[in-house]
């Protein structure tokens, strides 16, 4: 039974990562959790600075998710290439430093100090911040600034290039397309869904920051409905993300095209998560008849060939 996973050229022990931000370092999760178990870890987004992030309450619950605007709040990559990486580093699974930046600039140095570490295997691009320079906009809502990126980090590294889209956009495969055309290796679908939740007692927001990001089994309709546009247009591997909780939750985005998929609010719930469900998904396989996960993937039967956004109408 074949569960690892090729990426440029880093062999990944199975399809299963725990996505950024909610899994810290690898090192609050208790001894209990075998991180080796897992095909990857996706680190908290690491910026040049450390940053404090947005002030609280910047969590509430919500009907089947949560809303969260933790404003990328980190030690910064210097203290995490001092404190953090040299126990990471002693897992047998892959370490994907994920990168937060208020420029392009940023986005290069860290990257380029990251880079020179033995210990970490490739790059997870969080494009899903403000754009200090240009008025604050996220970088990850303008396609011009998303080629950008991609083809200056491309310079950077011979490591696995991931760029994590939003799936606050009309069409994600537009930005797709161009993460491809510059040369990523994968990209990542979805993170967090804008959304917003009040107070009715006192009429204020939930959170301090009014709107935040929506995440957990509310939004995975969405992610998978994302995944598919962007598998339907790209031909680099989709990694998956958005509200599994279960094997079934991962099989689904495997058969919808999905060739690994990201844990995340579930680990809240359950550090171990990722691990269970990599065990799920190659019992269901074994099954199934089948000697590899790959063989799940992309086979969603439908006699619809659209994969546009739009198809519904
Ligand atoms: C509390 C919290 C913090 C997050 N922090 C980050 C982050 O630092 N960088 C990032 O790229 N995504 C971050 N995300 C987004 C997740 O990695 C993931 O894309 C999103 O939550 C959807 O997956 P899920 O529904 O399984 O949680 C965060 C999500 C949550 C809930």
């Amino acid at each position: 039974m074949i569960e690892s996973f090729k990426l440029r050229n880093v062999e990944f022990n199975n399809r299963i990562l725990v996505a950024s931000g909610t899994f810290g370092y690898g090192d609050e999760v208790p001894d209990l959790v075998d991180i080796s178990q897992l095909g990857g870890i996706m680190t908290k987004s690491l910026s040049m600075k450390p940053r404090d992030g947005n002030p609280n309450p910047r969590i509430t619950e919500t009907a089947s998710g949560m809303l969260n605007s933790i404003g990328l709040a980190n030690i910064g990559v210097h203290k995490f290439i001092s404190d953090k990486l040299p126990t990471l580093k002693k897992h047998d699974t892959k370490v994907i430093a994920n990168i937060a930046a208020s420029s392009v600039e940023e986005y290069c140095s860290v990257l380029e100090l990251l880079d020179a570490q033995e210990g970490v295997h490739g790059f997870e691009i969080n494009v899903s911040c403000p754009n200090v320079k240009e008025g604050g906009l996220s970088f990850g809502t303008d396609v011009t600034l998303v080629t950008r990126i991609t083809k200056e980090l491309r310079q950077r590294t011979n490591k696995p290039l991931i760029i994590k889209l939003t799936p606050n956009v009309t069409h994600i495969s537009e930005f797709a397309r161009a993460c491809e055309a510059e040369g990523a290796d994968a990209v990542s679908v979805i993170n967090t869904v804008i959304g917003m939740a009040v107070n009715i007692h006192k009429r204020t927001p939930k959170i301090a920051t009014t709107t935040g990001g929506l995440s957990g089994p509310a939004v995975k309709p969405i992610a998978l409905a994302k995944v598919y546009e962007t598998v339907n247009a790209v031909k680099i591997p989709v990694i998956g993300i958005g509200g599994i909780v279960t094997w079934e939750d991962a099989v689904e985005f495997f058969i919808v095209g999905a060739s690994m998929v990201q844990i995340g609010t579930a680990n809240f719930i359950n550090p171990s998560t990722g691990i269970t469900i990599a065990h799920g998904v190659k019992e269901f396989c074994e099954k199934n008849g089948m000697d590899n996960v790959g063989s799940l993937v992309k086979t969603l039967q439908t006699n619809r060939t659209i994969s546009i956004v739009d198809s519904w109408l």
